[in-house]
């Protein structure tokens, strides 16, 4: 049997870069005159945030994360997450972005939530590049997506499959697929 892997493009690099634009606008007007915190997992959401901060008319810092209880294919158990935080700069009364690639089943990032909710921030924001909408979940806080998608597998800016693919600009549809003999 043979593997065939397709890739289809369903997300360009000019509409990932207009809806960036847009949402750059927007949370420089709602957070006109004051700091901005970014916090994110690593790795899949590192070309997003880049190209986000580089939009933002507002002063922004970045709190990097890392989930250790995420393995090569994301595969966690909520049980056991658990964040590494690196050198912590204290959340307490700032305000927050945190920032998503993919909110699929939402259990890593209702985590993070959690895990930064802790220091008591100001405000905190949620913002994902794509919602898998059709996932059931069951998350406590509200959020916006830039692209709503269906519930296929997707790699390019910045997402991987076991740790490929990530340099593609456009978003793109993954298959992997045993055909023929
Ligand atoms: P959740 O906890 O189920 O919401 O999982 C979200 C995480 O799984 C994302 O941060 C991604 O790292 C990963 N993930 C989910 N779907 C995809 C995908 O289609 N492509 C690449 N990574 C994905
Ligand atoms: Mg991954």
């Amino acid at each position: 049997m043979k593997e065939v892997t397709k890739l289809l493009t369903v997300i360009t690099e000019d509409e990932i870069k207009s809806a960036i634009a847009n949402e750059a606008r927007n949370l420089s007007k709602a957070f006109e005159g004051q700091a901005l915190v970014i916090v994110a997992k690593l790795s899949g959401v590192f070309i997003f945030i880049s190209d986000l901060i580089r939009q933002l008319k507002i002063d922004v810092g970045v709190q990097f994360v890392v989930n250790l209880s995420e393995d090569v294919n994301n595969e966690i158990k909520k049980e056991k997450v658990k964040f590494d935080i690196g050198i912590q700069n204290s959340l307490k009364d700032k305000n927050i972005l945190i920032v998503e690639d993919i909110l699929d089943a939402g259990t890593s990032i209702q985590a993070l939530y959690d895990f930064v909710a802790k220091d008591k921030p100001k405000e905190i924001r949620v913002l994902t590049l794509l919602d898998k909408f059709k996932t059931k979940r069951n998350i406590s806080f509200d959020y916006n997506t830039l692209f709503k998608v269906e519930n296929d597998f997707f790699v390019g800016y910045g997402l991987d499959y076991n740790e490929s693919y990530r340099g593609l600009r456009d978003i793109y549809k993954f298959t992997n697929e045993n055909e023929g003999n």
